[in-house]
């Protein structure tokens, strides 16, 4: 399934897998001045090469590895030629994809070896230029781009949602919180998510899903600092694990923000709450 929104200067794309006519799970990916910004998932191919053909493409930038945003960099290359742009992490990846967990295979499917070059400090389209923000924390080659003139923000998977809980195995928190500081500093006003598209009130968001996770975070360091069993912090913070993190077969739970939270313990404070932003300052 593959959806568009225009939205005048910027094209937005809304893919998914349909199973008995059933969407599994919804990617945005973006079109602005020639620039495509990530490329939606493998299992949508054929119907996002068709819609892609009919733009004019001039090149491709890349938030992060996962197949959900990169799934299509190969057919992008072989049937518009077009140069594609990443991370030098993300690049490693495309240039020898790794095996994806059933969950994601099913969902978003295998991803194909592709090329790609690594961005620069800036996107430069016709009309704009896209600053490369380094975001990392969903994964550590997480970039966003950030367009000061109309202050739009595409950032990937930074986002998702206010009061996301839980992480796919491997996420940190810590350099999460970081990079949310950091963009919302920018003063982004809409966000352009991998999850939800397009966004307004970008500031008030991040910020409100910072604080979140922030709060979440000194709850854990109070517990822990009490000596509380982690099993036990995951029932009184989090609620428990989901059935999801069966489905993923042990690759997406709360027990990763969990252990994420208690790998970067220091970086909270016992019992603290935020009512606004400030948190931890940005060199901890
Ligand atoms: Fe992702």
């Amino acid at each position: 399934m593959l959806t568009k929104t225009d939205y005048g200067d910027i094209l937005e794309f809304k893919a998914a897998r349909t199973i008995m006519g059933r969407p599994l799970y919804y990617n945005y990916f973006f079109f602005v001045d020639g620039l495509l910004i990530d490329t939606g998932p493998p299992h949508v191919s054929s119907e996002i090469i068709a819609a892609l053909k009919k733009l004019p493409i001039e090149k491709v930038a890349i938030t992060h590895q996962h197949e959900d945003h990169t799934g299509n960099c190969y057919p992008i290359q072989k049937y518009l030629g077009v140069p594609v742009y990443a991370h030098p992490e993300t690049i490693k990846v495309l240039a020898n994809p790794p095996a994806v967990p059933v969950y994601r295979k099913i969902m978003w499917g295998n991803l194909p070896r592709a090329e790609a070059s690594p961005l620069g400090n800036t996107i430069i389209t016709s009309s704009y230029t896209f600053q490369v923000i380094n975001t990392p924390g969903h994964s550590a080659d997480h970039v966003s781009f950030f367009e000061p003139q109309n202050r739009w923000l595409f950032c990937g998977d930074l986002y998702l949602g206010e009061k996301l809980i839980g992480f796919m195995f491997g996420e940190n928190i810590a350099e999460h919180l970081r990079s949310l500081q950091n963009i919302i500093l920018l003063k982004p006003q809409t966000l352009f998510c991998g999850l939800k598209g397009r966004l307004d009130n970008a500031v008030e968001r991040l910020t409100r899903k910072y604080n979140f996770w922030w709060d979440i975070g000194c709850r854990v360091r109070e517990l822990d600092d009490a000596n509380i069993p982690h099993k036990q912090i995951l029932s009184k913070v989090f609620g428990g694990e989901t059935i999801f993190y069966y489905i993923s077969q042990s690759n997406w739970g709360r027990r990763f923000m969990l252990d994420s939270i208690i790998d970067n313990i220091t970086f909270f404070e016992a019992g603290q709450k935020k009512g606004s932003l400030a948190g931890p300052d940005s060199n901890r």
